[in-house]
């Protein structure tokens, strides 16, 4: 049994991707991101992209996750928030937290193709 079928499937999915961009946009450090964004076209690529992630059946068709995010100069902290978002949705579904562990273990790999902007440096 996949991740996936664990979470009960598509409908499962569809919750998670509908909660998890209700916070994302709820949360005032990382509306900037996505409000000239499509949100249909969006949900639509994060529930594929989260399925197959999860060890589902669809496979997830979109441009790559570098070239999905180029430009957007996202830093390591709007990644933690992000993340930090998609744990509490799962949680809030009523995911087991270890399920909600191993989830977060194929994301975190992405953070290499996803962050591009610089680290944080000291002012002096
Ligand atoms: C594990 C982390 C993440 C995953 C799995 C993910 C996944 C995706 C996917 C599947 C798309 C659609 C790609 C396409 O158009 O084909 C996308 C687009 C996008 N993502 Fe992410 N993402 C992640 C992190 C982030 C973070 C941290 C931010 C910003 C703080 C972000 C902002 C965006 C935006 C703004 C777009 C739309 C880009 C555009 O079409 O102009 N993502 N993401």
């Amino acid at each position: 049994m996949t991740v996936y079928d664990a979470i009960g499937g598509a409908p499962s999915v569809q919750a998670a991707v509908d909660d998890f961009y209700a916070r994302l946009l709820g949360d005032p450090a990382l509306t900037h991101f996505f409000a000239e964004v499509d949100l249909s076209k969006l949900k639509a690529h994060q529930r594929a992209f989260l399925a197959a992630a999860l060890g589902g059946s669809e496979i997830y068709q979109g441009r790559d996750m570098a070239a999905a995010h180029a430009g957007l100069a996202i830093a390591d902290a709007d990644f933690d928030a992000v993340v930090a978002h998609l744990v509490d949705t799962l949680a809030g579904l009523g995911v087991p937290q270890e399920l909600i562990g191993e989830i977060g273990g194929k994301l975190l790999p992405l953070r290499a193709q996803i962050v591009t902007a610089p680290a944080e440096q000291p002012v002096v």
